[in-house]
């Protein structure tokens, strides 16, 4: 009963400073063509059914019908879509920023999201060690390969005979086995329950954020209380706690038998934090969240992709074995997978996302024909030119070649982690993805393993449907994928 009054008066006191909160704090009206306002349409139902099914259709007519920017209502609030026209001016405007966006749409500092609140704590740790440690770390990539060797060789076997893989399962399982190998080590990559309490983090934790966004904004404190998938991210948070504090010990043990040398995040973050306190779980955490979702998408929309073209995959298995008869395993093999780039980038660019740089205004700010976006104004600009017939031809078709030509041609920039507003998947500008280099390394090490290995193709009669659910493109999640190990 008294914890029953606890959690009610606990209520009560959210309820009002919320209201407080949102009576100082509401956002100016936008005096931009909403695109998905409806008659009638009180609990925006329809807009928000209408964002989901539609966001392309809408950006792109309401930005032709108006010539100007346009605000679409979203689940997460009312968004102004920049059209592409301003990429660089959202790209170098300080004003804008993408960290307080992903805070507020993503609630950071709610108990249990702690993994999100890492990954964008005022003492930058985690950002600093993607930079500079996880980055083009030649020493990641034995350790990366043996876990990629082996996570591959369970999940898709040593059968010869054509068999249907677990796809959702098989490409999950595979890269977060490899991540973890680097993030938290060898020993605990290979705990089945720390790599199955990450990825159960992680899915839970966007889940919940869908299923906040579905309550009033002023309510969502309270809602995540009682959200079910909430309550596992907190308790998985404290079971990983003491995952880690146990691995710690083991590595202080390690340390005083004998000289290790760590060459993980584990032991970067450690360093990082000189010695402040620092909370390893939720940085761990934090980095599945950044990493998890968005390379096993991108692995499994190439490998879709190099199945449904199977005409590649003998170019591509050449270029492979001859970069790494050259080069052995290593990054400067990796550098000359050139045709393996630039399948996966076309990948990216044939499923990209409708909008990119989301941002919010810290301040109020002009835009450049001198209209006004407010302060706290979320916006993003329409991505669109990543499928411009004017800049790509054949725009709707996935051409694997598309980027080693324009690299052959001399536009050396085209490779997968660059970015451009012409392909905007990694983002631009001062919060650009800081992990495209990692997630590039382990995508090729995955899909070279993969080609060099096995055989594959769509299942007989499958059409790969991939889906949206308004800004953000998903692959297939019911792919049919057939496999066999090749003889050798
Ligand atoms: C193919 C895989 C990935 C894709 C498509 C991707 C995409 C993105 C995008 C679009 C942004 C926002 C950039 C902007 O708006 O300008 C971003 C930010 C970020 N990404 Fe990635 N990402 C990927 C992999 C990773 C990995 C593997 C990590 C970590 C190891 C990571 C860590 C981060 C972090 C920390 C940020 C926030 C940067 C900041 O706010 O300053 N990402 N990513």
């Amino acid at each position: 009963m008294s914890e029953l009054i606890k959690q009610l008066g606990y209520a009560l006191v959210v309820i009002v400073l919320t209201t407080i909160f949102y009576r100082f704090n509401t956002k100016q009206q936008l005096s931009f063509p909403i695109v998905n306002s409806y008659c009638g349409d009180r609990d925006q139902k329809k807009a928000h059914q209408q964002y989901q099914a539609n966001a392309k259709e809408l950006i792109a007519n309401g930005i032709k019908d108006h010539g100007s920017p346009i605000v679409i209502k979203t689940p997460q609030g009312t968004k102004l879509i920049l059209p592409s026209s301003l990429t660089e001016w959202v790209k170098n405007n300080k004003d804008l920023d993408h960290v307080e966006h992903v805070k507020e749409d993503y609630f950071s500092g709610y108990p249990g999201f702690d993994g999100q609140t890492a990954l964008h704590h005022p003492s930058h740790i985690l950002t600093t060690v993607i930079k500079s440690k996880l980055s083009k770390n030649d020493g990641a990539v034995p350790v990366l390969n043996a876990h990629i060797v082996e996570a591959l060789g369970q999940r898709w076997t040593e059968s010869e005979a054509w068999h249907a893989i677990d796809w959702h399962q098989d490409t999950t399982s595979i890269v977060s086995t490899a991540a973890a190998s680097i993030f938290v080590g060898p020993r605990l990559a290979k705990n089945q329950e720390w790599v199955d309490l990450t990825v159960t983090y992680v899915l839970d934790f966007f889940t919940a954020i869908g299923q906040l966004h579905q309550w009033p904004a002023s309510l969502r404190p309270i809602a995540q209380r009682f959200n079910a998938l909430s309550n596992r991210c907190r308790s998985n948070m404290k079971r990983a706690r003491i995952i880690m504090q146990e691995e710690n010990v083991k590595r202080n043990a390690d340390r005083a038998n004998s000289h290790v040398d760590y060459n993980d995040a584990f032991e970067w973050i450690t360093k990082a934090a000189g010695g402040r306190p620092v909370d390893m779980a939720a940085q761990q955490l934090g980095l599945g969240v950044a990493a998890l979702f968005t390379t096993s998408e991108a692995l499994r929309q190439t490998i879709l992709e190099i199945a449904a073209h199977p005409d590649l995959i003998s170019s591509l298995r050449e270029e492979i074995e001859q970069a790494v008869l050259e080069s052995g395993w290593t990054m400067a093999a990796l550098f000359k997978m050139k045709l393996l780039d630039s399948v996966m980038k076309e990948g990216q660019r044939t499923l990209p996302p409708i909008v990119s740089l989301e941002r919010k205004a810290l301040r109020d700010t002009i835009m450049p024909d001198g209209g006004k976006v407010p302060k706290g104004t979320h916006i993003a600009v329409d991505s669109s030119l990543m499928w411009d017939e004017n800049i790509y031809n054949s725009a709707k078709t996935f051409k694997g070649h598309r980027y080693l030509e324009l690299r052959d041609s001399g536009a050396s920039s085209q490779v997968f982690t660059a970015s451009s507003k012409e392909h905007t998947s990694f983002g631009l500008g001062r919060s650009i993805c800081p992990g495209r280099f990692f997630a590039d390394t382990e995508l090729k090490l995955c899909l070279a393993h993969m080609l060099l290995n096995y055989d594959l193709r769509l299942q007989e009669g499958y059409k790969p449907k991939p889906m949206y659910s308004g800004f953000y493109g998903m692959v297939d999640p019911f792919a049919k994928i057939e496999v066999r190990r090749v003889h050798k």
